[in-house]
């Protein structure tokens, strides 16, 4: 059978090009270097007060007093909230509507399920005095024993990952193509905790006017957390402003409505006042998610010609106690490489831990830093070059579902970023190349993968009179540009120059515009906007080719094309008019348009959407001391069409910067006596700065996605972190001879090494 491809609202009147495509500097750039952008907790109503979470030091158990009087005592402390004075809600924190609604905690009741965890909120006249408040509760426990770690307790095989996905899935007989490959792999690789560490805290300025909430926080998905807050609080959806112009940074984070938010709205109603909550940056390890640890077992069969007869993938992981959010790192799996047998499946655990979340390439990253490490080792145990080994098991079409890609450029990623890093001249065997300095010197390869979502949104579009434009959806710009980059299609909507459109975005006022997520966000809301602008061309088109006085009588619709505030006839460009002399012959003030965006199921159904990249990295590691420098890091990326070029590289390097950081420096590191985590702060929870990358390239390969949506925007955000982990650590391999499966790499695993000194 096959599926009939409508593609969606493809608007012949766009001429794209002259915004998008322009590597434009982001629009809040000056606002932002000037400090003049206005993020969440920049802003201080009248009468605002300052609420400061107490949070709990133990990891389980009971809170079982709070010194409330000296708290109170305190001259600069207006109230203490506790469970017994805590305003109600119209849902129960522990309800779960959706897969999506994450339970929180909002003091329902004395107990503590993660170190960190909100157990009062003291509010105060200063930031000060709240401070100080919270410090007088001086809370005392019923302690039980955290259970913390891979280990701690027994492990389950999950009802879903990633919320709604499929624990295990199998196509083929994995052990059947072990048992017939020739050469095999087994090898377990570990990754860490990591917390979503946002250069801007989780932040909330609430104030209630009556049954109306007006709020400064900043979200990846305004529509989502306003229907989010309604449901909580018993409001009417309209009766719940957010603004949200600026998020600095989100990663997943700031994605769903967390406890700590919704604490700050119920001190705001406690108090009758505006209310101002900001995290720390140590409450930020805890109620706010984290990307959780993985044990990895692949299990990988070459034939003799190092094809791979069989891939298992098999991934341990943790939850919380009292959610199921399940990293579905084996997932990677699915994707990138070709095998007669592959399976996937996933394992879990309930420790006393703040339920994991979505974290940058959440299942990717973590999946393919074990992946590519494993598909290494299978080339080398092949003597195989590891680009010739991926080459060699390239995946024509998608492995597990048997679907086609919508399209795959990767092997011009591979041949392009080869052929810039120079990766001809690498020698197969590991420990052969030194600098002049003496140290060992290795290159490594790994493959990026990203699904290209789109999820759904609205978009709203007007043509004025004076032939200026207005677009308004509900975007978030999370730092990554989308505020510039959507602006730009808002233009090309419209088929004007950027400077003549309004672009107005960043509040829940607006048509709702989706989540900034998943990496999907230029291609979901791009998507609204574009048919936003379409529907007002189209509009206008009729207007003018219906009206014997337009000498664009007669064309129809589809015989016109809009550029630079004129319709065009297509067949005869000399026949033109303006948009301002065909609205002022109608005698409109304007025309108002509006546009979805969303996925065409059927394309869905037919085709595997993934955006692709290959990533190639030198380290420099020094013999004695093993320490690792990364000196030279190359991506390739194919991920459709680019709206940005310079937004669009500086994902990247994002991505791969992180990447970096996961395969060298990032991880939380849990006290299990406690259950609290060591290195909550900037200073011990590492991260790379500049001297730890000093030369990143993002090369932009062409790609036409016809199926993906219909401006062939597939994402960008995230998938640069993919490539980049396992990169790094083969390269580590390379240079060194040592293989380390426990991320991230540190100095004492390879300066200990037994295989070092050799
Ligand atoms: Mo991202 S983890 O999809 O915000």
């Amino acid at each position: 059978m096959t599926l009939e491809i409508t593609p969606i609202h493809a608007s012949p009147h766009i001429r794209h090009g002259s915004n998008a495509g322009q590597p434009l500097t982001r629009r809040d750039g000056i606002l932002k270097v000037t400090g003049a952008a206005r993020y969440a907790a920049d802003n201080n109503p009248a009468g605002m007060l300052y609420a400061v979470l107490a949070v709990s030091s133990i990891a389980r158990g009971r809170v079982t007093y709070l010194d409330l009087d000296a708290a109170k005592a305190h001259p600069g402390v207006v109230e203490v909230m506790t469970r017994a004075n805590r305003p109600p809600l119209a849902l129960d924190p522990d309800a779960k509507t959706t897969p999506f609604s994450f339970r929180f905690e909002a003091l329902q009741n004395d107990l503590v399920r993660y170190a960190n965890q909100p157990i009062a909120v003291v509010i105060g006249s200063t930031l000060e005095a709240a401070t100080e408040g919270a410090a007088l509760l001086a809370p005392r426990y019923e302690a039980e024993p955290a259970r913390t770690g891979l280990d701690s307790t027994e492990s389950f095989v999950p009802a879903a990952v990633r919320l709604i996905s499929p624990p295990e899935e199998r196509v083929g007989d994995v052990e059947k193509g072990l048992a017939a490959a020739i050469t095999q792999v087994d090898a377990t690789y570990e990754t860490p905790a990591q917390y979503h560490n946002a250069m801007e805290p989780h932040a909330i300025v609430a104030t209630w006017e009556g049954d109306a909430l007006s709020i400064d926080m900043p979200t990846q998905g305004l529509a989502l957390s306003q229907a989010r807050i309604a449901e909580i609080f018993g409001l009417a959806i309209e009766n719940v402003h957010i603004r949200s112009p600026f998020l600095g940074g989100g990663f997943g984070s700031k994605g769903v409505m967390s406890g700590p938010m919704v604490l700050g709205i119920l001190a705001a109603r406690l108090v009758g006042k505006p209310v101002k909550l900001v995290l720390r940056r140590d409450q930020m390890y805890g109620p706010v998610g984290h990307r959780p640890p993985t044990r990895q077992r692949l299990r990988l069969g070459m034939d003799g010609e190092g094809r791979l007869t069989a891939l298992h993938h098999h991934a341990k992981t943790v939850t919380s106690t009292f959610d199921d959010f399940v990293e579905p790192a084996a997932e990677a799996s699915h994707v990138l490489y070709a095998s007669p047998a592959i399976a996937t499946t996933h394992e879990a655990s309930r420790i006393d831990i703040g339920t994991p979340l979505f974290m940058r390439a959440p299942g990717e990253a973590s999946g393919s830093a074990a992946l590519e490490g494993a598909i290494d080792e299978a080339a080398w145990a092949c003597r195989m070059d590891p680009l010739e080994f991926r080459l060699r098991n390239y995946a024509e079409v998608e492995p597990i579902s048997g679907k086609p890609f919508s399209s795959k450029a990767l092997r011009e990623c591979y041949a392009e970023g080869a052929r810039h890093f120079g990766w001809s001249a690498r020698p197969l065997e590991p420990r052969q190349m030194r600098d002049d300095a003496g140290f060992l010197v290795g290159w490594g390869v790994g493959t990026a993968t990203f699904p290209a979502l789109v999820f759904q949104a609205k978009a709203r579009a007007v043509l004025k009179r004076d032939g200026t434009g207005l677009v308004e959806t509900s975007a978030a710009d999370m730092g990554q540009g989308a505020w510039t980059a959507l602006a730009q299609l808002a233009a090309d909507s419209l088929g004007l120059d950027i400077d003549e459109v309004e672009f107005r975005a960043g509040s829940s006022d607006l048509p709702d515009a989706g989540i900034a997520g998943g990496s999907a966000h230029t291609a979901t809301a791009g998507t609204a906007i574009h048919a936003a602008g379409g529907d007002v061309i189209s509009r206008l088109a009729e207007l003018a080719t219906r009206d014997e006085r337009s000498p664009l009588f007669g064309a129809g619709n589809a015989g016109v094309l809009a550029r630079g505030g004129r319709l065009f006839r297509r067949d005869d460009e000399s026949r033109s008019e303006s948009y301002a002399d065909i609205l002022a012959r109608a005698g409109l003030a304007d025309i108002e348009g509006r546009g979805e965006g969303a996925r065409d199921p059927n394309a869905a159904e037919a085709y595997a959407m993934h955006s692709h990249g290959a990533v190639f990295a030198e380290v420099k590691v020094d013999p004695d001391l093993g320490q690792v420098r990364v000196t030279r890091l190359v991506g390739a990326f194919a991920a459709g069409r680019v709206i940005n070029p310079r937004l669009v590289r500086s994902q990247y390097y994002g991505g791969m910067i992180w990447g970096v950081s996961f395969a060298l420096h990032e991880r939380a590191i849990v006290d299990h006596r406690s259950g609290r985590v060591l290195n909550a702060d900037l200073a011990e929870y590492h991260i790379p700065v500049n001297a730890d990358v000093p030369s990143v390239e993002a090369l932009l390969i062409e790609e036409d996605d016809p199926y993906v949506n219909p401006l062939g925007i597939k994402g960008v955000g995230e998938i640069g972190i993919t490539g980049t982990v396992g990169a790094v650590a083969n390269a580590v391999w390379h240079a060194t001879g040592v293989r380390v499966r426990s991320i991230p790499i540190r100095i004492e695993d390879l300066a200990m090494g037994a295989e070092f000194a050799g």
